[in-house]
């Protein structure tokens, strides 16, 4: 029997309050765009990097707004590592509802030159990264009331970049990792999904040769590259009840790049 009871209403500007999540590669980049749009959504966000420095003044910065911050400096290849953010979660805040694999790196290389550690680095850091952060907090949510994964992939997953094999491997693994813990994770009310950014302005973009960099953004219907807020914003939208019936899906975030 299907239900007419009207969805328990959403405050629009509040999308995230009273909510725990954990933002990996929160120190700069997309993934400080995203720890700060959940935070002004009342978020409490757990922001993971390495870089402990980045985090502490943002954590500091996010204080002062409706949300509120904790650092947790973090190799998220490292399995002991995702345990510190799972203890700091369960012990510290009492749960955690959502996840955002957002650390990437890459290592770019033709095949000839691609070193075994060059690939071996960005499947760790990115594809086993998000395995080990998906293994380690879901059993939190399925404690909790369920929650909601996204896992940061790349247009490059789905159209393959000459001289980043072992990137492009790396983001269309994680297509394939979100659809089966979709499946997997479904009944206990946890969702999971992907964004797929296209040409992004951030660090790991800017150090592209301006010839390519023209290159790639005459490739953009909308004429220009994305902003790591417009990412943000759309992983707001999956992560928040607004996407609450969506899972196993893939949100290409690209301005048309890629079609
Ligand atoms: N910029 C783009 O155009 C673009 C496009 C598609 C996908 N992406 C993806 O978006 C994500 C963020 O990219 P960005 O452009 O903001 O990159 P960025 O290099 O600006 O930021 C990446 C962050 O991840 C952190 N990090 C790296 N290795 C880590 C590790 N082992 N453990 C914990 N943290 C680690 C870094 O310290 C850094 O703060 C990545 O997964 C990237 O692949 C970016």
């Amino acid at each position: 029997m299907t239900s007419n009871a009207p969805a328990p209403a959403l405050d629009p500007a509040r999308l995230l309050q009273s909510q725990i999540a954990v933002v990996t590669g929160a120190a700069q980049g997309i993934g400080e765009a995203i720890a700060r749009r959940f935070a002004q959504h009342g978020a409490h966000v757990v922001l993971v990097d390495l870089n402990r420095d980045a985090l502490e003044l943002l954590a500091l910065d996010l204080a002062s707004g409706p949300g509120s911050a904790s650092v947790v400096c973090a190799d998220v290849s490292s399995p002991e590592d995702h345990e510190t953010v799972h203890a700091h979660c369960r012990d510290d805040l009492g749960g955690v509802h959502v996840l955002v694999n957002n650390a990437g790196i890459n290592r770019d290389a033709y095949l000839p030159k691609m070193s075994l550690a060059d690939f071996d680095q960005v499947i760790s850091v990115s594809l086993r990264g998000a395995w080990l952060g998906i293994r380690t907090l879901s059993p939190l949510m399925r404690a909790g009331s369920g929650g909601s994964i996204v896992n940061m992939s790349s247009l490059a997953g789905k159209i393959g970049n000459p001289g980043q094999t072992n990137y492009s491997a790396a983001k269309a693994g994680l297509i394939g990792l979100t659809k089966a813990a979709a499946k997997e994770l479904g009944g206990f009310g946890i969702r999971v999904n992907a964004v797929q950014p296209g040409l992004i302005r951030t660090a790991m973009t800017e150090r592209m040769k301006p010839e390519v960099w023209q290159a790639k953004e005459a490739e953009v219907p909308l004429g220009r590259a994305g902003t790591p807020d417009e990412v943000a914003a759309a992983v707001l939208f999956l992560a928040s009840p607004m996407g609450g019936y969506i899972s196993g899906a893939v949100l290409e975030v690209s301005g048309g790049r890629g079609i």
